[in-house]
């Protein structure tokens, strides 16, 4: 009777223990055709062997999934031979793989102890190691990613700890060693994530929009799925999660180079392709080369942009962009230059970018037209914040035309390349002008009047010799040399244009006195009417 109750006493111990599918602890190892189970039954650890290798390797799987999938690979660059081998919790909290002889294969990290570690497999596709009785982890495989990024796993690069997550492809469909193909964060500038092949760019995701990538609107968070996005100067972390938590869904590095989103179809039995880039030739990574355009709906794909050329024509016409688009009036510090808006692209690769948070579009302009080196600015953001500043000191790089849900950049143009319509404005001027318009010119006219009153004053000639401002010829009319015809504008009217003096309207101050922004009714006058002013403002800054 006795012994009846403890057989019964030892036998519920043994359902209790194994009731606990998710959990390895020490002296309990996992041994080859054994596997654990997430609590929600997601995941299994197990030992698999991929394919038609025959090689052994412990691994996470989805459980329900018909078709083995494997999500994490624990010695993807060693693999075992037979089915001796096992996992083993040490006292200290680590996992090692051993094989048949004793041998540690792999083993798990941790530089903190505890009294009675855990290791468990959860229900979001993590293995954990953790002291039974705190969920503060000594040890995580959603730290040491393989090919696979599940929901809920962050990938990224902190600074501080030195940890780097991110993806790297099997070398094929039967050997999870490291392949080609990886899917990195690059911190420099403005953090992009990259599909790299080796040590070659393939795929450019853009620069984080608030949203998501600044890449096509199919990458775009939808109802299904969010993301979170962490970049402060210590780390770099990106994560995604899924709305509807029963659905099986995963990230993958592929073996030919293409990162996928996928979903499990419970009906069909097989994972859909949800998401997939590199998607089409434009993806491909600086395809159009330097300022080139590329529309994967035109024919071909690459074009320069509007005051842009082919830089060597020839090679262009015969579709090789190896040498990229120029500007067709090259940039000279010493000259006036402007800004034109290219709307509905893909930004520029943001590697030799300057970001700056808290800055609005306006200042953002300033401090690209102060540096000489400054190529193109914009706000990054699609948020509504009207705060955050890229500049680009580069060539524009990997730049792609997506239309309406593409974001906006301002690029940086020789002064005369917008001069036309300045010039035909001139025109309109000497007929009649529009009481706006008016202002405008009053406010720029006024600068450059009481500019030259003052370096007469000053017993100054006015210099020649650095190139003809379109503001200049604006108000001078071509004729530098005479004396200023000035329109003459009652004080209701600047006060008006200017809205009443407002401070935001104030541009900034100059040697003689304020600078303000003038208020346009009209929008097609000029490119930037604005712009025009601030130009203007430029060269009295930059005359006291
Ligand atoms: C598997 O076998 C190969 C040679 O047959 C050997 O080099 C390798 O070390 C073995 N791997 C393990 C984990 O035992
Ligand atoms: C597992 O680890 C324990 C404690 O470190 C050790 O005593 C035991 O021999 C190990 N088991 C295997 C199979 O290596
Ligand atoms: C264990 O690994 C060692 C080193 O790779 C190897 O020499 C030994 O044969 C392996 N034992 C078994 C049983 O695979
Ligand atoms: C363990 O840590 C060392 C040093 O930090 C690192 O080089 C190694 O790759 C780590 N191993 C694993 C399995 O994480
Ligand atoms: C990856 O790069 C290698 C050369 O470094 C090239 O041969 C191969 O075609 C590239 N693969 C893809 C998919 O671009
Ligand atoms: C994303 O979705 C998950 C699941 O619905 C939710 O818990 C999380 O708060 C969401 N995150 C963001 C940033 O919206
Ligand atoms: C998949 O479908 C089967 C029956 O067709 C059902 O029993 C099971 O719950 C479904 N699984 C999921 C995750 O929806
Ligand atoms: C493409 O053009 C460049 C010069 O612009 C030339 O050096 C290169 O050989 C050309 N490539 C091909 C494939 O013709
Ligand atoms: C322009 O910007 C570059 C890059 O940030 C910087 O190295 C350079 O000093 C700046 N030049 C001026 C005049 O501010």
């Amino acid at each position: 009777m006795e012994a009846i109750n403890i057989l019964f006493f030892l036998s519920s111990i043994w359902i209790l223990s194994t009731t606990a599918l998710d959990i390895i602890s020490v002296n309990q190892p996992l041994t080859d055709g054994t596997t654990i189970i997430s609590s929600g039954a997601k995941f299994k650890l197990e030992f698999f062997s991929p394919g038609t290798s025959g090689k052994h390797y412990l691994g996470i799987l989805f459980n329900e999934v018909t078709v083995q999938t494997v999500v994490w690979v624990a010695n993807r660059e060693t693999p075992l031979n037979d089915t001796s081998s096992a996992l083993n919790l040490t006292r200290q909290g680590i996992l090692t793989l051993v094989n048949g002889s004793g041998r540690v294969i792999w083993s798990s990290n941790s530089t903190r102890h505890v009294e009675n570690p855990i290791a468990q497999l959860l229900d979001s596709g993590n293995l954990v190691v953790r002291d039974d009785s705190t969920e503060n982890y000594l040890w995580q495989s959603f730290d040491y990613p393989t090919d696979t990024a599940l929901p809920g796993m962050k990938l990224g690069i902190d600074l501080k700890t030195g940890f780097r997550g991110f993806l790297r492809s099997w070398k094929s469909r039967n050997d999870p060693s490291e392949g080609e193909f990886s899917w990195v964060f690059d911190l420099r500038g403005f953090p992009q994530p990259f599909v790299m092949n080796g040590s070659i760019e393939r795929y450019r995701s853009g620069p984080w929009n608030g949203r998501g990538f600044s890449n096509s609107p199919s990458q775009l968070p939808s109802p299904d799925y969010n993301y979170t996005y962490i970049s402060d100067p210590e780390k770099v972390s990106f994560m995604y999660q899924l709305t509807d938590r029963s659905i099986l869904a995963r990230v993958v590095m592929q073996v030919n180079g293409v990162l996928q989103l996928s979903i499990w179809n419970n009906q069909t039995q097989n994972w859909d392709d949800y998401v997939s880039v590199p998607a089409d030739n434009c993806d491909i990574y600086g395809q159009c080369q330097s300022y080139g355009l590329c529309n994967s709906g035109n024919s071909p794909i690459c074009r320069c942009p509007d005051k842009f050329e082919p830089k060597d024509p020839t090679e262009w016409e015969r579709g090789n962009w190896s040498k990229g688009c120029v500007r067709k009036t090259s940039l000279n510090c010493q000259k006036e230059v402007k800004f034109l808006k290219y709307p509905g692209i893909k930004f520029p690769d943001t590697r030799f970018a300057w970001y700056s948070r808290g800055v609005t579009l306006n200042a953002c302009e300033e401090l690209c037209l102060r540096n000489c080196s400054c190529m193109a600015y914009a706000n990054p953001d699609i948020t509504g914040t009207n705060e955050g500043c890229l500049l680009w000191f580069n060539e524009l790089m990997d730049i792609r035309e997506f239309g309406a849900s593409g974001q906006d950049i301002y690029v940086k143009l020789d002064s005369s390349e917008l001069g036309n319509s300045s010039t035909k404005m001139v025109k309109i001027l000497s007929i009649s002008l529009p009481v706006a318009v008016l202002g405008l010119l009053l406010a720029l006219c006024l600068i450059l009047y009481i500019r030259r009153k003052k370096k007469d004053q000053n017993q100054q000639h006015f210099s020649k010799g650095r190139g003809t401002r379109s503001s200049e010829m604006f108000c001078t009319n071509e004729s530098k040399d005479e004396e200023l015809d000035l329109p003459l504008f009652d004080f209701e009217t600047i006060s008006h244009a200017t809205n009443n003096f407002s401070l935001s309207n104030k541009l900034g101050e100059g040697g003689f006195g304020p600078v303000y922004k003038v208020t346009m009714l009209t929008e097609n006058f000029l490119f930037h009417p604005k712009k025009l002013i601030r130009s203007a403002a430029m060269d009295t800054q930059q005359l006291t």
